[in-house]
């Protein structure tokens, strides 16, 4: 039910305080997170983190093999099902981690099914911090999953381990982590790296770490081309694509959040209400991005503030989130606008709306359900899971084509939009690097065009949604892993071809 909605719970507010809502949101949550909540305020360890790792933490026996590497047949554990040991962020909330859950419940949900797995599946953190703000907000059927899945058995001996993560979290990790393989890479049976980057290629360093792996896993073609490009060994590259929740996220089974939400920055002319403006817009795009560079947040504003004004019945909203950076985003707006020189037009602003509170999961599909186009002008994805999130609730996307969207994204599903050229990322691990550079003048055309056309965009959107069940659903990835995953058992000797 809509009304229940974390979200909607502090609506009413016509004055929202930023400080209250984050409070309420936090209350939110069941009594035994909120224990946990106050277990880890309490705690004299600063490292809360010590905590979630007792939930889903390496296991001892892992870690610590008691025995030695047993010979064929006299193990103790000869006769059972060899075990997959998945190891990724479950508890950071980050890309990695969720993509690693999408994995686990599918290949769990796939073995329940009946379709018969040869292995057993098990799951340890491993790479990025846990964060316990996202592990409070996790559906408890996903929580009683990662108890079972970090308790199930599994000798390093007999296990294929995938190590989930960015590879400075490999064997041995570059920055404080727990390692993956967790005693390096001689003792499990076969190990595999699953990880992606955003950018044209692949540094020597992360390829080195690559070609330790007896096989890395990557989502798209173009992940393919990188990394073989950049020197990871081409026989161990193999793709193997994301899985979108297209259950949860099904616009049959939500009902649109009732907008107007969040904060306005770019009021429009005449508009009294200084947060409360609730004229219902006729057009909402939808954009969610963490807060960087690469998001492209800075093409989409001066496109959307170039291309619309208060005249036209449009809002942009943005679901934004921080990365490493201080979350003063109205502020980083306002500044971005005035040094930009961008021009108010003669009927004001077009209205920009930031959503500046944390958004549950749970709430995901009634906000994009309340949108009628989703649009991103990255610069690089690894994947791109709000875009695959948005085409599964059949919103028609305006999305650089570009890195991993190029993997799903066509004419006939939605807007690919267009890159100037490429060009070199400025800062941070990936200097020197190419990316995409996103068509401002064409981000107006699109945007203009599904406005104008909606009936268009809607049937996009519609077979974007087809789409995402054909080739994404958890159903067929899961299929898709299970294979890769028998192949190496085979590869191995650990299971009869
Ligand atoms: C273990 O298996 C390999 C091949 O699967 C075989 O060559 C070897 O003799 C076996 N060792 C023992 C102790 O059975
Ligand atoms: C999108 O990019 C792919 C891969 O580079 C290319 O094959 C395709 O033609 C592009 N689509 C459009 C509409 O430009
Ligand atoms: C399990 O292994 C058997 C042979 O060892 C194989 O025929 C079967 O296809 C495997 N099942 C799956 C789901 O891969």
């Amino acid at each position: 039910m809509p009304g229940s909605s974390p979200i909607q719970a502090v609506q009413p507010d016509p004055k929202p305080n930023n400080r209250r809502r984050r409070l309420l949101f936090f209350l939110a949550p069941p009594l035994l997170a909120v224990a946990v909540a106050l277990l880890l305020g309490a705690s004299t360890n600063p490292l809360p983190r010590h905590f979630l790792r007792r939930i889903l933490g390496s296991k001892p026996s892992v870690l610590r093999p008691e025995a030695p590497r047993p010979v064929n047949g006299t193990s103790r554990d000869a006769g059972r099902p060899p075990c997959v040991l998945w190891m990724a962020p479950f508890a950071s909330g980050g890309g990695y981690c969720s993509e690693a859950w999408s994995y686990v419940a599918a290949l769990d949900a796939h073995a329940a099914a009946g379709a018969g797995n040869n292995f057993t599946l098990s799951i340890a953190h491993h790479g990025d911090l846990e964060s316990p703000e996202f592990w409070i907000g996790l559906p408890e059927p996903s929580k009683d999953l990662a108890y079972r899945l970090a308790a199930a058995r599994c000798e390093l001996s007999r296990a294929v381990v995938i190590c989930h993560s960015e590879p400075g979290a490999w064997y041995p990790p570059m920055y404080e982590a727990l390692p993956c393989p967790p005693t390096g890479y001689r003792d499990p049976a076969f190990v595999i790296g699953r990880t992606m980057f955003e950018t044209d290629h692949v540094s020597p360093e992360h390829v080195r770490r690559c070609n330790q792996m007896d096989a890395v896993w990557v989502p798209t073609d173009f992940h393919v081309s990188t990394f073989v490009k950049s020197g990871v060994d081409r026989a161990k590259v193999v793709k193997v694509v994301q899985a979108v929740d297209v259950e949860f996220f099904d616009p049959a089974k939500h009902v649109a959040l009732p907008l107007p939400i969040g904060v306005p920055v770019m009021v429009p002319e005449g508009s009294t209400l200084e947060h409360g403006d609730s004229k219902g817009r006729n057009f909402v795009f939808l954009s969610v991005f963490k807060w960087e560079q690469r998001k492209g947040w800075d093409v989409l504003l001066r496109a959307f503030l170039q291309e619309f004004s208060g005249a036209d019945d449009v809002v942009l909203y943005l679901l934004i989130s921080a990365y490493h950076s201080d979350t003063n985003f109205i502020g980083q707006i306002h500044r971005f606008v005035k040094e930009t020189g961008i021009k108010e037009p003669v009927d004001g602003w077009a209205e920009i709306r930031v959503i500046n509170e944390h958004v549950p999961q749970s709430a995901l599909p009634s906000l994009y359900k309340a949108a009628d186009a989703f649009v991103l002008p990255t610069r690089g994805e690894g994947w791109g899971r709000p875009v695959v999130e948005a085409m599964a609730m059949a919103l028609p996307v305006i999305v650089t084509n570009w890195s991993g969207p190029t993997e799903y994204l066509t004419e006939e599903n939605g807007y690919p939009l267009d890159m100037d050229r490429l060009t070199d990322v400025t800062d941070g691990p990936f200097k020197g690097h190419l990316c995409a550079e996103p068509s401002a003048d064409h981000l107006r055309a699109l945007m203009r065009h599904v406005v104008v056309d909606r009936e268009e965009a809607r049937s996009k959107g519609k077979k974007a949604r087809e789409d995402m069940m054909e080739r994404f659903s958890p159903e067929i990835v899961a299929r898709i892993v299970a294979d890769k995953i028998q192949q190496a058992l085979v590869n191995t000797g650990l299971t009869e071809d």
